[in-house]
């Protein structure tokens, strides 16, 4: 495993290797789409069922016509306002396709990330490809249903041994969103008349979809694709996770020799005992969003017994925050 630039990861990437790459969101770990072997290789390095499909992230939005059918208007209107950003849409897969990238569903899930670091790979790897279009597979850099890394050094500390692999990480410094991209279910509008479907709550809101749309966005229902981030569990720190609704009596014996993280928007209370660690998040919920991996695996590193998440807001700006949080909590349920 080592760091490379930027010419260096395209070159690799167009030769079938992985190398894991900045976006907005999160860190992914890349393969180029078309290439069997490199997809199967971010499979096993994550040790990800090989049903669980993957995004295929594009330069710009003419990309979709190789890998998607019967688009419908709404995505061409999604596209225009939210690309190159944090919204990966769901839609008919084109034969181009093949059966890992859409872990046997018919359907394919596309984004355009506008980091800087991602975009300059993406162009630099469609030059290099001799069929000079393409596009690179990155689910999040981190092992199956664990947290997703924010950092170079997250991914580094993730996979630093596997030994199977030669993993390359492009550092592009820190992802400002914090959290994976909203997905939005395009893939039945057209022959089903289905609705569209909110599939994973990101940095882009419901609302603003809709007003786009000028319709309704749906939450999904147990006829949807059953997909990695909609398990109950997922998202999952080493450190035990608790939500927490009710004040926390902080004298309570049972916290007596135990370190214990708080995670709360809210400043500290005056007087805190030593088993407590606060720790300050926001009440604004894309700052909280944006610090929030790389706390919990700053806690993870730093053997605490529990983290506590308190004081958790409950309006619809936070439902991506607490989307990740609840699965996070629920592996330890
Ligand atoms: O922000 C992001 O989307 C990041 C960055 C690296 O781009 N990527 C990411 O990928 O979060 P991943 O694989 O960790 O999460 C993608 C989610 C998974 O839950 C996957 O199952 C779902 O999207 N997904 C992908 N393609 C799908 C499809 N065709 N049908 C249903 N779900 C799909
Ligand atoms: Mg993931």
């Amino acid at each position: 495993m080592r760091y490379c630039n930027l010419g260096e990861a395209a070159d690799s990437l167009v030769k079938g290797n992985v190398v894991a790459f900045p976006t907005e969101t999160v860190y992914g770990l890349g393969a180029d789409a078309d290439n069997y072997q490199a997809i199967s290789k971010v499979y096993s390095i994550k040790n990800r069922p090989s049903n669980h499909p993957v995004i295929v992230h594009l330069l710009d939005g003419d990309d979709v016509l190789y890998w998607a059918d019967s688009i419908p208007i709404e995505a061409y209107l999604l596209i225009e306002n939210f690309w190159p950003g944090p919204l990966t849409i769901l839609l008919k897969k084109s034969k181009n396709v093949m059966e890992l990238v859409s872990g046997g569903q018919d359907t394919i899930g596309l984004r355009c990330p506008s980091h800087n670091v991602a975009q300059n790979l993406l162009r630099e790897f469609v030059r290099l490809k001799p069929s000079k279009c393409g596009g690179l597979i990155a689910p999040s850099a981190n092992k199956f249903g664990k947290v997703s890394p924010t950092n170079a050094k997250h991914v580094f500390d993730e996979f630093s041994s596997e030994s199977c692999f030669d993993i390359m990480i492009l550092d592009g410094g820190k992802s400002t969103i914090g959290i994976e991209s909203t997905i939005i279910d395009l893939s039945s509008i057209v022959n089903r008349g289905a609705h569209p479907t909110l599939l994973r709550p990101g940095f882009i809101k419901s609302s603003q979809i809709e007003e786009i749309l000028g319709r309704k966005v749906f939450l999904p229902t147990d006829h949807s694709p059953v997909v990695p981030g909609s398990l109950r569990a997922h998202y999952s720190t080493n450190t035990p996770l608790e939500i927490i609704k009710e004040d926390i009596d902080f004298y309570d014996t049972r916290y007596l020799n135990k370190k214990i993280a708080v995670l709360s928007c809210d400043s500290p209370p005056i007087i805190l005992p030593s088993c407590f660690v606060w720790f300050e998040m926001s009440f604004e919920h894309d700052l909280y969003a944006s610090k929030l991996y790389s706390t919990l695996r700053e806690i993870d590193v730093s053997h605490f017994d529990k983290i506590f998440v308190y004081n958790l807001p409950d309006c619809s700006e936070w439902d991506a925050i607490r989307d990740r949080l609840y699965r996070a909590a629920a592996a330890f349920i």
